[in-house]
This record gives C-alpha cells, sequence and structure tokens, in this order.
C-alpha cells in the first residue's frame, strides 16, 4: 500500500469498492483485487475490526487503500462510502457488493417478523443502496461493473433458510434487472451464485446442519479462496460481453 493522498488516481487506475470486506469472501476477494495492477480500493463493512484484519491481509502490490465503517443497509452510510471512493479517487470502476447475513435456521411459520426484516435489509436493500449509490458515478464515466454476492440458495430451496433463500433470490433478480436498466450507460451488472464455503455466517448453525450441507456438495465444501476467480472475472475486461448473469460457483452443488 502507498500513502493515500486526495485526488491522486490518474485515471487509468482501476477503483474498486467492496462492501462485507470484512468477512471471509469479502477479504478474500479485496486481497485478490489489490493484486491486480493499477487497483486501488475502498473497503467498507459493518465491522471495523473486521476491516482492519482484512486490511492486514492485503498483498503489498501497490494498491492505495482506503476503509469505511457502514451498515449497508443504511442508504446515507453506503453513499458515504462511496462519496469517499470519489473524493479520493475521483471515480469508481467496480462495486463488489458482498454484505450479507444468514437469516436463523427455522421453517416459515417459526421465524419471526423481523427476521425477515432483517434479512431483506441486509441483503437485499443493502445491494440496492450500493446500486444506486455508484450508477450516478458510474453513468457519468460511462463505464462500470456491480458485481452483486447472492447464492446458489437463490436458484435452489434450502428448507429452514426461507428468508435466505428469498433474498438471494432477489438479489440475482436484482442483478438481471439492473442490466437491462444500465446497460446503454455502459454499466454491467452481474451476480454470484456461491455455494457453501465455510465462514463466520455459519456460526449459528448447529455443527449437524453443515455436515447435510456438505454431503450436498459434490466436491465437498469450497473455501472463499475458490470464488475470488469468479469475482475477479466479473469485474474485468474479461467480462465486458457479460452482464445480467448469474455465475454459479457451488462445487456442483446445484448439478444434481
Ligand atoms: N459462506 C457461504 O457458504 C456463502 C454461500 C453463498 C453466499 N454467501 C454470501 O457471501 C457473502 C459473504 O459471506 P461470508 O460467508 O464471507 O460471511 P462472513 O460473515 O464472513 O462475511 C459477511 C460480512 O458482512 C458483514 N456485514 C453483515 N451485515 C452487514 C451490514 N448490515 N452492513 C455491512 N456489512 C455487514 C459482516 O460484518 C461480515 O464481515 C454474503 O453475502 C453471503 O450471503 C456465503
Amino acid at each position: 500500500m502507498t500513502p493515500a493522498d486526495a485526488n491522486d488516481t490518474p485515471d487509468s487506475r482501476r477503483v474498486v469498492v467492496v462492501t462485507g470486506a470484512g468477512g471471509a469472501l469479502g477479504a478474500a476477494i479485496s486481497a485478490r483485487l489489490a493484486g491486480e495492477p493499477a487497483t486501488d480500493l475502498v473497503l467498507s463493512d459493518v465491522s471495523p475490526g473486521a476491516l482492519e484484519a482484512t486490511v492486514a491481509g492485503l498483498p503489498d502490490a501497490g494498491a492505495t487503500v482506503h476503509t469505511a465503517a457502514a451498515d449497508v443497509s443504511d442508504e446515507a452510510q453506503v453513499q458515504a462510502v462511496v462519496d469517499l471512493a470519489v473524493e479520493r479517487f475521483g471515480r469508481v470502476d467496480v462495486l463488489v457488493s458482498n454484505a450479507g447475513v444468514l437469516s436463523p435456521n427455522g421453517r416459515i411459520h417459526n421465524l419471526r417478523t423481523e427476521d425477515w426484516e432483517r434479512a431483506f435489509r441486509v441483503n437485499v436493500l443493502g445491494a440496492v443502496n450500493g446500486i444506486k449509490a455508484v450508477v450516478p458515478v458510474m453513468r457519468t464515466q460511462r463505464s462500470g461493473s456491480i458485481v452483486l454476492t447472492a447464492s446458489v440458495s437463490g436458484l435452489t430451496a434450502w428448507s429452514h433458510a426461507a428468508p435466505y433463500c428469498a433474498t438471494k433470490a432477489a438479489v440475482i433478480q436484482l442483478a438481471k434487472v439492473a442490466a437491462v436498466e444500465y446497460a446503454r450507460d455502459g454499466i454491467r451488472v452481474n451476480c454470484v451464485c456461491p455455494g457453501t464455503f465455510r465462514s463466520a455466517i455459519h456460526d449459528g448453525l448447529p455443527p449437524e446442519a453443515l455436515d447435510a450441507i456438505e454431503a450436498r456438495h459434490p466436491l465437498g465444501l469450497g473455501t472463499a479462496s475458490d470464488l475470488v476467480g469468479a469475482y475477479s472475472y466479473l469485474a474485468g475486461e474479461g467480462s465486458r460481453w457479460t452482464t445480467g448473469s448469474a455465475l454459479v460457483v457451488d462445487g456442483g452443488y446445484s448439478a444434481p
């Protein structure tokens, strides 16, 4: 990392904003993109301590990195993250909207309204807030790539996880609609649908639940590093003719 000065980034550098950057996948995506040429980052998470750990794990590849604590379900906080990127770097080329929460384990009739609301506020509204904040910047640039983290649970039915499944299905559809709405502005919107990889998101699950999930992945459970290639692809020029896609990276979970 290099010292950060305001407006010190020439247009030839790529500016990436990552939400949920303090988690397992967010940290892995941040490390991967920070290691790619001419890339600077604004990393955000609701947990400042987790962000510090992510920054400590970044490769020393010359990226200028700023961090910002923000709750993605709060529109103003997400706007402040994007404003920081514009203030420091003058542009936003890539948004990785990755923050997400699992819903409590339970059948539909047993889950509380607040369980549903939290899942929708973080997983769906969080992605909407990110899109709303970066679109005006990217429209001015006439270029940008938005990558949402959905889940294979948005494509397949997981018993006892209805809010999570419903929100991730909504994220997939959000990516598709946004892709159509903003294609003529030069903005691509895609999502990644990971299968299950080990992270703190499963901390509340009983161990036997994770064992049962693992048994349904032909390649076994993944790790966050198994997913970063998909984000690198969708963020980069190699995917310039790809928009509205839901890229499944799931160890074969959805194949049967
Ligand atoms: N782990 C899996 O098996 C799996 C599978 C499919 C999809 N996903 C998705 O991947 C993404 C990352 O999850 P992970 O597995 O790395 O979990 P994680 O818990 O390690 O990371 C999630 C991060 O999001 C942050 N976060 C939570 N609520 C937030 C909020 N309101 N505002 C801002 N940040 C917030 C957390 O602090 C955490 O750092 C999530 O969207 C998740 O739904 C995970």
